[in-house]
């Protein structure tokens, strides 16, 4: 089992708005080995760093653009997204964070950590998987990216296979679910994670994930008795709002590994 690596959801998204460069940014700052983000298309093309498909929650929008009948991404351009405030919604200290774009998040990552990205809602945004390669292409994340740089998840799983088929180099994961046994072994030959919500967790899926090559990486876990619970049942990532307490759980699930050898030497050094 290598590592389990800390996933943080929506950046650290605890402590800075979500799916923001400052939620982005403090997420390597905290150890996260991964950051989570959330990617849609605006009504120009461009491809936006946001969780939800309206944009009331995380932004001012309604302050900006009273009176529009919809405040659907997809309905806005990009430039009309670039002029919200998508930080003062979480905290003063935040104003001023603004949507990012996808390439603007790429650049923040920059080698720092991977990314875990997540297409919301593919089937309302035919040829994002081509978007999504341009962009991909065009900041160096394809070819020869390093190997556990980028993973493409998402809850529509027919989604994820024609990703798949567009750019079988980048590994892909399933999220939700989770999958039923014969779709988990479906996707052992070419998917790399499966990414179920952290209640669905146990120890049969964890055997049937393992046992067809591929990781499990639940969603998502705040509480540090429950990470316990999974790096125990045998989850590869925890996806996170908190990072940082994350990182510390598994520094502390090491140090008693490290203990329990220590307590072990003794004795396997006298059997000799
Ligand atoms: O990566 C898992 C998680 O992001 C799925 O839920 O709604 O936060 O996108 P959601
Ligand atoms: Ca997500």
């Amino acid at each position: 089992m290598g590592k389990v690596k800390v996933i943080a959801h929506r950046g650290a998204s605890a402590d800075a708005p979500e799916n923001t460069l400052a939620a982005v940014t403090l997420a390597f700052d905290h150890g996260a080995d991964f950051v989570e983000i959330d990617v849609r298309r605006t009504l120009d093309g461009e491809l936006v760093v946001i969780h939800d498909p309206t944009l009331q929650r995380t932004t001012d929008v309604l302050r900006v653009f009273p009176g529009r009948a919809r405040y659907d991404v997809a309905g806005f351009t990009l430039a009309e997204i670039r002029a919200l405030d998508a930080g003062s919604w979480f905290g003063p200290g935040f104003a001023g964070e603004r949507v990012p774009t996808l390439r603007a998040v790429l650049a923040a990552l920059a080698g720092r950590a991977g990314l875990l990205l997540e297409v919301k809602d593919p089937a309302s945004a035919p040829g994002i998987a081509g978007d999504l390669r341009s962009v991909l292409d065009a900041a160096g994340w394809l070819g020869e990216a390093p190997a556990g740089r980028l993973v493409v998840q998402s809850a529509d799983w027919t989604f994820v296979e024609e990703f798949h088929l567009l750019l079988p180099e980048v590994p892909v994961g399933l999220l939700g679910g989770p999958p039923p046994p014969p779709e988990i072994d479906g996707a052992a030959g070419w998917a790399h994670c499966i990414n179920p919500k952290n209640t669905k967790v146990t120890a049969a899926l964890v055997r049937r994930v393992h046992g067809g090559g591929m990781v499990l990486w639940p969603y998502t876990v705040d509480n540090p008795r429950r990470m316990r619970e999974l790096i125990q049942l045998g989850a590869d990532g925890i996806i996170t709002n908190r990072p940082a307490l994350a990182a510390e759980v598994l520094a502390g699930s090491a140090r008693r590994r490290f203990a329990w050898l220590r307590r072990l030497w003794p004795i396997s050094k006298a059997s000799r």
